[in-house]
């Protein structure tokens, strides 16, 4: 009505740049994760996997094909070999130089400038890496309540309980992808017997989904917007996070 005061308090969603702000610099590299920073994202979204030789490296396929000079799978290469790759110059010329990250890296870089939301790609090809991530997170006393700074999230929700179990204090989120049959109470219910949150395909979200997760206790960040009619229908419901590779549709202010 004519003068009437809207008392509604938006709430804060979080925003989340995708394998860093990936719609302006090469994804799932330091320069992309500088950029969601400058552009004042309030978390990174990466990518880990683990290389021949047992070191974490952030990428987000398995093999090195699509994002580097170089070719062949991330498992079958040494950290060194690598380490030697152009992962920027794919993306473009302005990027050439940019490395593939170690996890430890990028934790070093960014920890206490931007929260990290850490996925564990494929984990049916590297045995033991929820330890391998939970150690780099205990060796740099990265494992304590965090205010949820810091998230583990995958598509494997075996590996998510596994994650869960090893280290109880970081939260961890399932990734869901798109399902025409959406997602059961009875699924959510399992869910919140480990996870914190339940990240599905943004097509998959609407209100109803959303408070179902949140009345079994749980939050949300759908991925991945890359257009701005997107964002502001996710920002009208009121999601936990909106994970993006343009941080400015998410909050255009910034
Ligand atoms: O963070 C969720 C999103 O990254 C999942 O999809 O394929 O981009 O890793 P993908
Ligand atoms: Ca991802």
């Amino acid at each position: 009505a004519d003068g009437e005061i809207s008392t509604k308090t938006k709430k804060q969603t979080l925003n989340i740049a995708h394998r860093g702000a990936s719609g302006y610099a090469p994804e799932n590299t330091l320069a992309a994760f500088e950029k969601a920073v400058d552009m004042k994202a309030e978390m990174i979204e990466l990518d880990v996997q683990m290389s021949k030789d047992g070191e974490l490296v952030v990428i987000h396929d398995t093999t090195v094909d699509r994002t580097t000079d170089g070719t062949g799978a991330v498992k079958d290469l040494t950290y060194e070999e690598i380490a030697e790759l152009d992962a920027g110059s794919f993306f473009s010329e302005e990027f050439v130089g940019e490395k593939i990250p170690t996890l430890g890296e990028v934790l070093d870089q960014f920890r206490g400038r931007t929260g990290i939301l850490i996925e564990i790609k494929s984990p049916y090809l590297y045995p033991e890496i929820e330890q391998k991530v939970a150690d780099e997170l205990i060796s740099r006393n990265m494992d304590k309540p965090n205010n949820n700074k810091i998230i583990v999230q995958s598509f494997d929700h075996q590996s998510m309980k596994t994650f869960q179990s090893i280290l109880p204090s970081v939260p961890v989120g399932v990734l869901l992808s798109y399902s025409p049959d959406g997602i059961s109470d009875a699924q959510l219910a399992d869910f919140a017997r480990y996870a914190e949150y339940v990240n599905p395909n943004k097509d998959m979200m609407d209100a109803d989904l959303l408070e179902r997760i949140h009345e079994f206790g749980m939050k949300s960040h759908p991925w991945t917007v890359r257009d701005q009619e997107s964002a502001d229908f996710l920002l009208e419901l009121e999601v936990d996070g909106i994970i993006t590779d343009y941080p400015d549709y998410v909050d255009p202010h910034k």
